[in-house]
């Protein structure tokens, strides 16, 4: 039988290697080439539990803390009790973790996490050494790729999903299959400054709310603590602070310490609010001073920092460098159980496209691609079930469109005219760091009435503004509704400027 999965990050290869391992047909739909996406732009690395001391239980327990309370503990414990397994089956498939000399894994250390337990690759390339090898794994097995293919919506056979419409060279083609997999990413270009890749527009998630499966804490963006300031957005790895970098204001003053015991390592949410306040305070872009680590060991465990650093004029071994938060990773998603499965027959969704009840209200560093591996791995399995449970084969197939213009009476709202932009600038002011009620119904207002002035979309740009559009409305209606403060989601009086 066919499964189709849409995004060729971590969960989308995991889940097409293993439905094909099942027997089933499998066709992977990528936006851009094979391996784009999210994944190759991960530095740190994938949580696994292999330290002396360290255990399952205390992985589960840091990522539920990060959580904030709100992670579901059973995918947690699928998380912590199977993560050892998809890293071992990463390395059968030709990943090369960094080891120590006698052989072991080396394992780093990130904020929030009790123990060093973070595998990594080439340093700070660990995503893209996981790109290339499931790239490799993939096209060597006997899958249908096919790239620069964009998701415009699911096809639907009464309410179950039965296919992907899909826009490839300008044209629009259906294909039909008998379960489809969504490992589309998230969503991180609606905001102004994201360390996410520029087809990061929440395609799937869009399609999936369009075709009626239930989404869920979209209001949990994570917003990565630092990256480079000034230029490209250009991450600077958690792991840094990890080794012992710390992050100054211009006084030279440690000012994490001063919101939480575990300074630079607290919560990744705790540390990017109060490097937006103390931005803010003192009008510049505070720094991570990571020169104590030495030039010879800052090139040799984060080359690809020590590289794009020296490019933008830098001398991190002897100079502190200008940091900034960014947004990074979407804890919400395409609501999922355990096996991926979503509200819709026929639908299962992995990675960051889903929300798997994982993360919470904030997701521990490292967690990313350990849950795209174990929740894209099951997915696989239980679509490859369903799909062989299929029997009729004559469908009348439709394509879901219930959520692009479901607020027509705002169209009268005197918005500035739409620009993506625009949008991503409304998004950070207003759907940022720090939220206010005033500022999120400002964002809500001014989105739905670009959603009801918006023409149909034609080209693929249009289609990822619709999305952009649906899921910032989605996003800041999500967070409007949330009224307390927990995990990423920040509330308070009055904005503060992040920048
Ligand atoms: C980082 O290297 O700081 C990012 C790792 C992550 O997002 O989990």
């Amino acid at each position: 039988m066919s499964i189709a999965v849409v995004g060729s990050g971590i969960a989308g290869l995991t889940a097409a290697l293993h439905a094909h391992e099942t027997g089933h047909a499998v066709t992977v739909f990528t936006k851009g080439a094979l391996g784009d996406g999210c994944t190759p732009h991960a530095q740190g690395g994938v949580a696994g539990v292999y330290g002396a001391g360290d255990s399952p239980a205390a992985h589960a327990e840091d990522t539920a803390s990060a959580g904030a309370g709100l992670s579901d503990p059973d995918a947690v414990d699928v998380l912590v009790s199977e993560g050892a397994a998809r890293i071992t089956e990463l390395i059968a498939r030709g990943v090369a973790f960094d080891r120590a000399g006698d052989g072991t894994l080396l394992l780093g250390r990130e904020a929030a996490h009790s123990a060093a337990r973070i595998v990594h690759a080439g340093g700070d390339a660990t995503g893209a050494e996981i790109a290339r090898a499931l790239t490799a794994a993939a096209r060597a097995a006997d899958i249908e790729i096919v790239e620069g293919a964009f998701l415009v919506d699911l096809l639907l056979a009464e309410r179950a999903v039965r296919g992907v419409r899909i826009l490839l060279d300008g044209v629009v083609v259906d294909r039909p299959a008998d379960a489809v997999i969504l490992a589309t990413g998230g969503a991180g270009q609606l905001f102004a400054h994201t360390t996410n890749p520029v087809g990061a527009t929440g395609d799937g998630i869009a399609a999936a709310m369009r075709a009626g499966a239930a989404v869920a804490d979209l209001e949990f963006v994570q917003f990565h603590p630092t990256i480079l300031a000034g230029g490209a957005p250009f991450l600077i790895s958690e792991a840094v602070r990890g080794e012992g970098a710390t992050l100054v204001d211009e006084d030279g003053h440690r000012f994490c310490f001063d919101e939480h015991p575990d300074g630079e390592l607290a919560p990744r949410d705790v540390v990017a609010r109060a490097i937006a306040r103390r931005s803010a305070r003192q009008g510049s872009p505070v720094r991570l001073d990571a020169s104590a680590l030495g030039a010879g060991r800052l090139a040799e465990r984060f080359p690809t920092i020590d590289r794009v650093t020296g490019q933008r004029g830098f001398d991190w071994s002897r100079e502190t460098i200008p940091v900034t938060p960014a947004a990074h990773y979407l804890m919400g998603g395409v609501v999922t159980d355990l096996d991926g499965r979503t509200t819709l027959d026929g639908l299962f969704a992995a990675g960051e496209a889903a929300r798997t009840g994982v993360h919470g209200a904030n997701r521990l560093a490292s967690n990313s691609l350990l849950e795209g591996a174990v929740f894209g791995a099951r997915a696989a399995a239980a679509a490859a079930r369903a799909s062989a449970a299929i029997t009729s084969s004559a469908m009348d197939l439709r394509v879901g469109a219930g959520s692009d213009r479901e607020h027509p009476q705002d169209a009268g709202h005197a918005a500035a005219a739409f620009a993506r932009e625009t949008l991503q600038q409304l998004m950070w002011e207003n759907v940022g760091l720090l939220r206010t009620d005033e500022g999120l119904a400002e964002a809500l207002t001014t989105t739905r009435a670009w959603q009801a002035q918006a023409p149909a979309p034609a080209s693929i740009a249009e289609h990822e503004d619709a999305n952009l559009l649906l899921l910032a409305a989605a996003t800041a209606s999500a967070a409007l509704a949330r009224t307390e403060s927990v995990g990423a989601h920040f509330r308070e009086r009055s904005l503060i400027g992040a920048r």
